[in-house]
């Protein structure tokens, strides 16, 4: 899959995936993924930052109210509208492939589940490596490729208790598989989001930050508490294998 059949995708959620994801039903982003990429952020305040892949925006905007001056791209111009409601953060159609910055523009740069979703992250890792100032770092979410693996089937027990998760395929470059879902907490229904897929190892991410030149500072890999997952059952399957990978690594 190419870079524009797969924002033609992306374009083709984006109505349905802001309506769903403003009335709360991106449950793991809300309940878990983003309180604990904010748990692990350094300080912000009066810096200038980029978000990749902002979508709607929710998370730009919780950045903003860090006191951030905040930019934010998105490579759907549907998800731009609706993340243009909100006017002070400067939002522009682009993709991550190509920046509309110039180099050494920004304090720091995030990316919130979506260097994944597009066919060549190395190329997007080097843009971002480009516009950080010396000494600015870059902080993403991405779903844990070990935990996410082409072959993947999470087991419940007799109580709907998840437990077990199988993985396979590992090793399997996967270059835009279309999947079809919809968020865990909404209301079962015809509708699904078609999202493709781009599935590289642990080993390929880490090595893809080292060659662009950044420096690993941080992982982490965020699950549900036992009373986080009794507050939002949703979550109770994260505590079986890590869904979430965050890193931050840094323009040394
Ligand atoms: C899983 S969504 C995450 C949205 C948002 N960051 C959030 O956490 O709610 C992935 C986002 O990445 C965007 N995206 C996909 N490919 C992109 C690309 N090549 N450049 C910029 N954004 C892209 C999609 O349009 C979508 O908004």
């Amino acid at each position: 899959m190419d870079n524009s059949q797969a924002a033609a995708l992306w374009e083709s959620n984006a109505q349905a995936w802001t309506t769903l994801a403003r009335a709360g039903l991106d449950v793991y982003r809300d309940a878990l993924n983003t309180p604990a990429f904010f748990e692990i952020l350094p300080d912000i305040h009066n810096q200038t930052g980029l978000d990749i892949g902002c979508g709607e925006g929710h998370n730009t905007r919780l950045l903003e109210s860090r006191g951030a001056r905040m930019f934010a791209i998105d490579v759907s111009p549907t998800f731009i509208r609706h993340a243009s409601q909100h006017q002070s953060i400067h939002h522009s159609i682009a993709t991550a492939h190509q920046l509309p910055f110039s180099s050494n523009t920004f304090d720091f740069a995030t990316s919130f589940m979506c260097l994944r979703d597009f066919p060549d992250p190395h190329q997007a890792i080097c843009e971002i490596h480009r516009i950080l100032r010396p000494g600015g770092f870059l902080q993403f979410s991405i779903t844990h490729p070990c935990f996410t693996t082409p072959h993947r089937r999470l087991l419940r027990d007799t109580n709907r208790k998840a437990y077990v998760l199988e993985v396979g395929c590992y090793f399997d470059n996967i270059d835009g598989r279309v999947e079809s879902w919809i968020f865990s907490g909404a209301p079962s229904s015809q509708l699904q989001f078609q999202t493709p897929s781009f599935h590289r190892t642990l080993s390929q991410w880490l090595n893809s930050l080292i060659k662009a030149g950044l420096t690993i500072e941080h992982l982490a890999e965020p699950h549900a508490t036992d009373e986080m997952a009794a507050q939002t059952p949703h979550i109770q399957d994260t505590q079986v294998a890590g869904y979430f990978l965050h890193i931050r690594c840094r323009n040394i």
